[in-house]
């Protein structure tokens, strides 16, 4: 596995990759990899003949009041996993390699990042989109491959690689969870003990989603409220708890068309996300 750490020679190994008639799959992260991150590699190894994994802590995508500086970062180790996991090369670039002095261009989506996350994160999704665009530039990947742990994250990037035409497709993977069910996240690292037992409390309220769901229930009031019972059983503190549309991520009050279910949850030191498609 080749380490990369400046935009230029990425660019120029890209180019070698494409010129020599191999296939490129593509994994952005930014580091502190578990299960879920790596099943993407595994995933992109399927798709492709040489895998890109970039790992890099995105400054712009953090808020003046959220975690950019605490976020946890463990080069070696990562490095050591995606060596094990077959990634073949790995992007790891300076953020005053990505954003130069005076950077001034900014790439925002405006209907679908206006809700869930992008209301409660503002400016969140302009930074995601930003990174991206320059990563897909950097790295000219055919396929990139994102988890369906951040859907609101998919569904945005979606819409900007179709509507900038950006020549990739991009695979959805499925979410990976503890054995309690609890979905892998970088940022559980932040929950105290007692808070990473009650942090099930995501997954139960999604599992209590699809049961009045399969159960024929369609009222998404009523859905609701039985998942904000779950969390209220906990010390988590419900940031957003929503039931949209799954195309335009507007609200609905009937569940007729494929909707998602999507929540993020306070604790003391984490703010965690899940969601589940009712279908
Ligand atoms: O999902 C993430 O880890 C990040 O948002 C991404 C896609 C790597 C962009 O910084």
């Amino acid at each position: 596995m080749k380490i990369i750490d400046t935009p230029e020679e990425m660019q120029k190994q890209a180019r070698l990759l494409i010129q020599s008639g191999e296939d490129i799959g593509f994994v952005p992260t930014m580091g502190c990899l578990h299960e879920g991150h790596l099943s993407l590699i595994r995933i992109a190894k399927e798709y492709a003949d040489a895998v890109v994994v970039s790992i890099f802590v995105n400054p712009a995508q953090f808020g003046p009041n959220e975690d950019l500086d605490a976020y946890p970062r463990d080069f070696e180790r990562d490095e050591k996993l995606c060596r094990e996991t077959g990634a073949d090369f790995l992007f790891y670039p300076t953020p005053q390699n990505m954003y130069l002095d005076g950077h001034s261009l900014w790439l925002s989506e405006e209907s679908l990042s206006t809700v869930l996350c992008g209301a409660s994160r503002p400016g969140h999704f302009r930074g995601v989109c930003t990174v991206v665009a320059k990563l897909l530039n950097i790295v000219m990947p055919d396929v990139m491959v994102l988890g369906e742990k951040d859907a609101q994250q998919l569904r945005v990037l979606r819409r900007m690689v179709r509507d900038l035409n950006f020549p990739v497709k991009i695979i959805a993977a499925p979410t990976v969870r503890e054995a309690d069910g609890l979905a892998m996240s970088s940022r559980n690292k932040y929950l105290t003990p007692a808070e990473r037992k009650e942090a099930v409390c995501l997954s139960r309220s999604l599992e209590k989603a699809k049961a009045l769901f399969a159960a024929g229930e369609r009222d998404a009031e009523r859905i609701k409220a039985a998942m904000r019972a779950v969390i209220e059983k906990t010390s988590g503190r419900i940031d957003y708890l929503e039931i949209v549309d799954d195309e335009t991520l507007q609200c609905v009050s009937k569940l007729e068309n494929p909707a998602l279910t999507a929540l993020a949850v306070k604790f003391s030191g984490a703010r965690l996300i899940d969601n589940a498609v009712l279908r």
